[in-house]
């Protein structure tokens, strides 16, 4: 069964091809060729990054921000690597408005066999054993039914639609899981 795991040199070979198969860590930037290129070639640096992020994290609009606390891990079975998810210890405004407390990934050749909602269910019980949270928030674009459906399936209970500050024209939903 697949499992939750902290980042790991024996996966990269796999995460590299998930990527080239159009996986990006960052829902709202897809993986770039150079950033493929630059894991490929500095694999320890990259695992080293994840497990260890910088104090300060890149905005989807470019600009740089301060990075809240959080843990990203990867979801894989054996040593293919699945996807991954990222948990943000605590929101600041930024995340309050859109990004929340957890944001996932599945790789495109591993979708729709219900790995996100397995890897989310996982995810909750991480959170329960090791932080303080009484309850996340999770956000998603009305467009990415998928996402719905996994964060619902999770007991997401919605608490309002509102604006994506980061897409134009966007709309999405908050949306919140009791722990
Ligand atoms: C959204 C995403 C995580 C879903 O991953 P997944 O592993 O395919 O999800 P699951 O297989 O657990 O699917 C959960 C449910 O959603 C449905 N679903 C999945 N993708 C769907 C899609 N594109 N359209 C409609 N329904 C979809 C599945 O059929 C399943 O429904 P069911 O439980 O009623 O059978 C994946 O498509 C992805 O990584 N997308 C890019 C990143 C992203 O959007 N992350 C979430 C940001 S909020």
């Amino acid at each position: 069964m697949p499992s939750l795991v902290r980042a790991e040199l024996a996966y990269v070979p796999s995460l590299i091809e998930a990527m080239r198969e159009g996986y990006s860590r960052d829902n709202l930037r897809p993986t770039t060729a150079g950033e493929i290129a630059q894991v490929e070639r500095e694999p320890e640096w990259f695992v080293r990054q994840v497990n260890h992020p910088p104090r300060q994290v890149v905005l989807p609009d470019g600009t740089l921000g301060q990075r809240v606390p959080a843990t990203d891990l990867w979801y894989v079975d054996g040593s293919t690597f699945l996807g991954s998810v990222g948990i943000r210890h605590e929101l600041n405004e930024i995340l309050e408005s859109w990004g929340g407390h957890i944001g996932y990934a599945v790789r495109p050749s591993a979708r729709r066999q219900g790995h996100a909602s397995a890897m989310l269910a996982q995810t909750l019980d991480f959170v329960r054993a090791n932080l303080p949270l009484k309850r996340v928030l999770l956000t998603v674009s009305n467009a990415n039914q998928g996402s719905i459906r996994v964060i619902e399936k999770n007991g997401g209970v919605l608490e309002a639609e509102v604006d994506n500050p980061w897409v134009e024209g966007d709309r999405g939903r908050r949306y919140w899981i009791d722990l």
